[in-house]
């Protein structure tokens, strides 16, 4: 207990610290020794009552301090659960907003498909679109996936020759033909090759003979990697190729996009 300790008492003179009655009724003490016993007894309980009052604010005051943490603690855990509902509900937003935005684009593309299949069928001219397998003269092979709504496509390209001295892998191309008249459309793409530092471009157009017979009619800028600006001249080949189609495919197929 705070300041607990015993202070002297008129007792340290007449020997141990027990109250007059205790010690017995024979001992009498003197009228002055009496007043300055009960005086030390009156202060003593003063002392006492003040620790008391000092233990007793201190506890009072832990007391507190034990809330104040508590009610932060509180107040913590109810922040952190809304911070983690916000953060849910702008996922669930997110969410929201692509299925949104995937259900519009599967929209536009069932649109340019029943436009494809009204054009096909209404004995307009065949319409090319690039999906599908293709060869050129080389024995190079490309596969072009799905063209979408707005003539955007991607596929893989395995080029049968290469400058580079280095094992051939399959690489990604990229491009975009005419959707706008499917007659004979003009096309572009590019393939950035897997295994070596070159880039190609093709640029080309869709040619359909009689029988349908379609024909890729096809330029291209192969850009190989200079050391240093001085070869820049020596850095830029171009050739042509023509590609014809190696797989049959119906308009279904051909136009279904996953882009
Ligand atoms: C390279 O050599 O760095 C990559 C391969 C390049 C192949 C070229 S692209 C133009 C031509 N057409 C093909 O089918 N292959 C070659």
């Amino acid at each position: 207990m705070p300041g607990g300790g015993v202070v002297g008492s008129p007792a340290n003179t007449e020997g141990p610290l027990t109250p007059a009655a205790s010690r017995g009724s024979s001992q009498r003490s003197s009228p002055s020794l009496e007043r300055m016993r009960l005086e030390w007894e009156r202060e003593r309980k003063m002392r006492e009552l003040e620790d008391h009052e000092k233990q007793r604010q201190h506890e009072e005051k832990q007391r507190q301090h034990e809330q104040e943490e508590k009610e932060k603690q509180r107040q913590h855990e109810r922040q952190e659960k809304e911070r983690e509902r916000q953060e849910k509900e702008r996922e669930r937003q997110e969410k929201e907003r692509e299925r949104q935005h995937e259900q519009q684009e599967k929209e536009k593309q069932r649109q340019h498909e029943l436009e494809l299949a009204r054009l096909r069928s209404s004995g307009a001219p065949a319409a090319c679109i690039l999906t599908g397998a293709w060869q050129n003269e080389l024995g190079s092979n490309m596969t072009i996936s799905a063209v979408n709504g707005a003539g955007q496509f991607s596929g893989l390209y395995l080029t049968a020759v290469s400058a580079a001295e280095k094992p051939i892998l399959e690489s990604p191309l990229n491009g975009s033909q005419h959707v706008d008249n499917l007659e004979q459309p003009t096309f572009g793409f590019t393939v950035k090759w897997s295994f070596s530092d070159s880039t190609t471009v093709f640029v080309g157009q869709c040619f359909m003979d009689d029988q349908g017979k379609e024909t890729l009619q096809t330029m291209w800028l192969l850009r190989d990697k200079a050391k240093s600006m001085d070869d820049n001249w020596i850095a830029t080949m171009v050739g042509t190729n023509v590609f014809t189609r190696i797989k049959e495919q119906n308009l279904g197929e051909s136009v279904r996009s996953d882009l």
